[in-house]
């Protein structure tokens, strides 16, 4: 299968929208590509979310990110998330839809955090199976993102970015890369960024994230609540090297600033994007 074959088109440089820009995104024209929703704030009746979201998807290509699959829970799928996951794809037409590489409960209990999964045989397994499932329901392939994590697992076989790579394949999935997560990951369990990079199959990075995190010495948190700190660019710029153009958005959770901020650092997503793809060129011509 060619790259062509599996990958959606690039859509450019996105924001992940919050209830704060409603009003700001509703008019004017913004230097703004897309806009990835969180699935979970509009599985509801109506109300202005729903309202909200109707205008915008008039206005932007959208995307869908969940947080609840719990893809990598030993719990049954849970078809009434499943359902209303499909229901809003009917609403929303989103380019692609997807979820993290985690599991986030087990026996009913909602941890309401992302766990990361032990790497095994076992559960690659088991992913490939639900995985397979779910693409089957809602028609399409799903991304899955890695997770920032602060344990592993003593039963582990392999590292993480091998266990990506092969669930990517093996259930046929697309992969959401958080640039960020890998620097937080690397930073709390001594690997090398560039070695989860390398690992990484091109053809199947369909979307990357950018985020802020905080460094705290001798870790690192994931916080969501500030601006990407320099490492992050650098791996960013490291990642386009590899994967060229791919689908870039910024998250931002906590500490929401205005439009106009997050548009500005989004200007730098594109900036560090064009220098490194022109950089590469430069380097094919004189190689
Ligand atoms: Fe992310």
């Amino acid at each position: 299968m060619t790259v062509e074959n599996l990958l959606q088109p690039h859509l450019g440089f996105g924001l992940g929208l919050r209830s704060e820009h409603y009003l700001d995104l509703i008019k004017g024209d913004h230097p703004l590509d897309w806009l990835e929703i969180l699935s979970e704030n509009y599985m509801i009746a109506g109300g202005k979310p729903l309202y909200y979201l109707d205008k915008i998807c008039e206005r932007y290509p959208v995307v869908m990110h969940g947080v609840s699959l719990s893809i990598g829970s030993v719990d049954p799928l849970n078809q009434n998330y499943l359902n209303d996951l499909k229901k809003l794809a009917q609403r929303v037409k989103p380019k692609w839809i997807s979820d993290h590489l985690c599991w986030t409960g087990i026996e009913g209990v909602n941890l309401h955090d992302l766990m990361p999964l032990p790497y095994t045989e076992e559960a690659l397994h088991h992913l490939t199976e639900r995985i397979s499932k779910v693409q089957d329901f809602l028609g399409r392939r799903i991304l899955l993102e890695n997770v920032s994590s602060y344990l592993t697992y003593q039963h582990s076989t392999i590292s993480e970015w091998e266990f990506l790579a092969a669930v990517a394949k093996q259930a046929d999935c697309l992969i959401l890369l958080d640039i960020n997560n890998i620097q937080v990951s690397a930073h709390n369990h001594g690997f090398d960024p560039l070695t989860y990079l390398t690992a990484m199959p091109v053809e199947r990075i369909q979307q990357i994230h950018l985020a802020g995190h905080l460094n705290k010495g001798e870790y690192s948190i994931d916080t969501h609540d500030h601006e990407i700190i320099e490492s992050v660019w650098n791996l960013y710029a490291e990642s386009v090297r590899r994967f060229g153009a791919v689908s870039t958005m910024i998250e931002r959770d906590e500490d929401i600033p205005p439009l106009d901020t997050l548009l500005n650092e989004l200007r730098k997503a594109r900036e560090v994007c064009d220098r490194t793809l022109a950089e590469s060129k430069q380097n094919l011509i004189y190689a």
